[in-house]
């Protein structure tokens, strides 16, 4: 089993085992499907994300969790304990990231249809409200301002810049470019600058990007943080803070592996790029603190979904093993074509090509077509992996499914 991040999952004579554990003691009295997720791993990536960035010497780092990559509370605690702050997009996940007591001083609301009563409840968050709504359009920085001069507050601002870059992913997970819905252009970034009364109960504390998801290479993010350095460059006063969003992958396919950067080369370009174009050009004392934003790097790996065999079918030369997961509990084979590896409990060196399939009434409910395979039977344990993000988060009830419960290692 390759990979390049750590991961929970490894074969031990044979047998699946997840953090050392054999799975199937693991599974005697837990339900399928479920998620499977490992601590020891989740607080490791974050540990290492965290430290890679001190070690790139990137001033004074806030690391905001993207809530919507796994917002298990568990999760949100743990993360909390290493030190996280929260990236959130909907009132829900604020509460969740509040309920895990995650400190709203560390939190960044993105999103670009925050409501009213999304933005009321976040200026009453805490007596400075959260740390920054990252705004998306000048409508919302009007609905904020307005809504702050009603709380007799002062509301921090960051604008999400629209870069203009094309992130080289999957293109429903590509948020860069003029024409996708997020962020704002710069030229109006500077209109909205100039216009005093959208500032009476607002200020501005710093800039953001967000360019997408699952990103391997890196000239993309160089480039947008070139374009975020410029604009505070060009601004009349210093800001306090840079984001740089999230976006950086992991490996799922042996093609990732190839392309991936690692969290060290990340951290470099992403200083590179600040201090050539920002850092050095400005007084030290001036220099911003850099706040990210990752998801799926920091829960990616430390998760799998388990499931069991159903049973199996041949219809002349398709080979179907359908299993009792399906793609309400990990959308993203069925919504972006997403790779995920399957493993079957017990290694064999006589393998079968299978479709693995899942119970629901949708031909996209296929979570790998002609996989190599052993012959699997009804029951055998099989998991599909790197499902800590994005799995539960997305995953629904479709076609009356329970949603599958979460264990923890
Ligand atoms: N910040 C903002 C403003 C975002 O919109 C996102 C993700 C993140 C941070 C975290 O990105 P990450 O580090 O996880 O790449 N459902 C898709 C991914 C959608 C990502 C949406 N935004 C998938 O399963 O691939």
């Amino acid at each position: 089993m390759k990979t390049l991040l750590p991961t929970p999952l490894k074969y031990q004579k044979n047998k699946l085992s997840f953090e050392g554990h054999d799975l199937q003691k693991i599974m005697k009295n837990k339900k399928t499907p479920c998620y499977l997720y490992s601590k020891k791993t989740m607080t490791e990536t974050y540990k290492a994300f965290y430290s890679e960035a001190l070690k790139a010497k990137i001033p004074n780092p806030l690391v905001c969790f993207a809530v919507k990559a796994n917002p298990n509370h568990e999760v949100l605690t743990l993360l909390k304990k290493s030190g996280a702050g929260a990236d959130v997009v909907s009132v829900g996940e604020l509460k969740a990231a509040l309920k895990a007591g995650i400190n709203p001083q560390k939190i960044v609301f993105s999103g670009v249809g925050k409501t009213r009563d999304e933005i009321i409840f976040a200026l009453r968050s805490h007596p400075y409200g959260i740390y920054s709504f990252n705004v998306e359009s000048i409508e919302e920085l009007e609905m904020i301002n307005d809504l702050s001069k009603k709380e007799n507050k002062v509301a921090r601002i960051a604008f999400r810049l629209n870069p203009r870059v094309n992130a080289k992913t999957h293109k429903h997970i590509s948020t860069g470019n003029k024409t996708h819905k997020f962020g704002l252009l710069r030229s109006d970034i500077e209109e909205a600058l100039l216009n005093d009364s959208l500032w009476t109960h607002s200020t501005l504390v710093g800039l953001s990007i967000h360019i997408g998801s699952q990103l391997t290479e890196l000239k993309a993010t160089e480039k947008a943080i070139k374009e975020m350095c410029d604009l505070a460059m060009s601004l009349k006063y210093p800001i306090e803070f840079l984001d740089v969003g999230g976006g950086l992958g992991i490996d799922y396919t042996e093609e990732d592996r190839k392309e991936l950067a690692s969290i060290k080369t990340y951290m470099k370009a992403v200083y590179q790029s600040l201090h050539r174009h920002y850092f050095k050009k400005v007084d030290p004392l001036l220099i911003p603190r850099i706040v990210f934003e990752p998801g799926r790097i920091l829960v990616g790996k430390m998760g799998v979904l388990v499931s069991k065999v159903v049973r199996t079918k041949q219809s002349e030369d398709c080979h179907f093993t359908i299993i009792d997961a399906g793609m309400n509990d990990l959308m993203r084979p069925a919504l972006y074509e997403a790779y995920h590896e399957v493993y079957p409990y017990e290694k064999s060196t006589k393998l079968i090509s299978t479709d693995i399939v899942g119970p629901i009434c949708e031909s996209t409910d296929i979570f790998g077509a002609q996989r190599k395979l052993p012959r699997l039977k009804s029951d055998d344990l099989i998991v599909i992996d790197n499902a800590g993000a994005y799995g539960r988060s997305m995953a629904n009830r479709y076609n009356e499914r329970e949603l599958a419960p979460e264990y923890f290692i």
